[in-house]
């Protein structure tokens, strides 16, 4: 049912993202692996064509912190064949003063702006196609604490992220994590004409994967100490891979999944008025119209 299909993973040169690019691979799909780096782009491919002898495997290196490379990837993506899945994995933890070239917070425009931009763009493209699309999210329950604060998106006032310095930035990730929930609910509401399903997925807590490695202080501890009784990103990868492919969730939309069962995300994440909040913003930020188009707003 899924041979031959053609996915898009981000963040696939490491963790979570390669493993879904692995069985994606495995089910027979053209797997096109986003990572910022040629040399771990390269490096994953080989780890997955060992893994998967024959995989389809094409690369595509994008900095997804930086809106300019999303644009490109998203143009590149329409004019090749274009995606039936489109799964966006990637994620960062960085510092809350950290800026891009863009002037934006690398953990917003890595972990909501591109997302939100990638797949705003192959809407068009894909027209009255199936596709699915599956934002890769974190734990609804742990998330509830960390409310988006709609007015400063990029944590440029500090307000709300604790005492603890280092705290501070995964406080701001965890927020870009509830971002993921509420574009998820925002899009699918804007995708009723289409043949496009969107829904997230909290992969677990996982080990063996990359983000650990941004995250200091007690946390660092904390996490060191948990990691005996973690499961591996094989595990992180199975609810998004079978949203991507499961006959069970097709024409299945707009939800957030754990363990392949459906739950409940925090009320400030499934607020309507707050979700557009968000989309509007977004769109600004991109340089896009709030209106479901590709339409360019004039901002550069
Ligand atoms: N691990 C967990 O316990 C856990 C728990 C909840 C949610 N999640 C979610 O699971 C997803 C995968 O995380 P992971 O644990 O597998 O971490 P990971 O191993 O660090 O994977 C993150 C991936 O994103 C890529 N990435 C980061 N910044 C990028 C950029 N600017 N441009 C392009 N690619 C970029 C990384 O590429 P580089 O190799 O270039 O850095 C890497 O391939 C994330 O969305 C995360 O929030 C993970």
């Amino acid at each position: 049912m899924n041979q031959g299909k053609r996915a898009v993973v981000t963040g696939a040169t490491s963790g979570i993202g390669e493993a879904i690019a692995r069985r994606l691979a495995a089910e027979g799909m053209t797997v096109v692996m986003v990572g910022r780096s040629d040399e771990r782009l390269n490096a994953a491919r080989r780890r997955v064509t060992a893994a998967v002898p024959g995989a389809e495997v094409k690369l595509e290196r994008t900095d997804l912190s930086l809106l300019g490379d999303v644009r490109a990837l998203a143009e590149r993506l329409a004019a090749d064949v274009v995606p039936d899945i489109v799964i966006s994995n990637a994620a960062t933890i960085a510092g809350i003063r950290d800026r891009t070239p863009e002037g934006i917070q690398p953990t917003l425009a890595t972990n909501h702006l591109a997302p939100y931009l990638l797949m705003r763009s192959l809407i068009e493209p894909i027209g009255q196609r199936p596709a699915r699309f599956i934002v890769v999210g974190a734990s609804p329950t742990g998330l509830t604490r960390v409310p988006v604060d709609l007015t400063d998106l990029d944590c440029a006032t500090g307000r709300g992220l604790g005492i603890a310095p280092s705290f501070k930035p995964f406080v701001a990730y965890g927020r870009t994590k509830n971002m993921n929930a509420m574009f998820v609910y925002a899009l699918a509401r804007r995708l009723t004409n289409t043949r496009i399903t969107v829904n997230g997925a909290h992969p677990g807590i996982i080990k063996g994967t990359g983000l650990d490695q941004n995250i200091g202080g007690t946390l660092r501890l904390l996490n060191l100490l948990s990691k005996p009784f973690l499961s591996g990103p094989d595990t992180g990868a199975d609810t998004p891979a079978w949203l991507a492919t499961a006959p069970e969730v097709d024409g299945v939309t707009g939800k957030f999944f754990v363990r392949r069962k459906q739950v409940p995300t925090a009320p400030h994440t499934t607020d309507v008025a707050r979700c557009d909040q968000l989309w509007d913003e977004s769109a600004r930020l991109v340089g896009l119209t709030p209106a479901l188009s590709t339409r360019n707003s004039g901002r550069g």
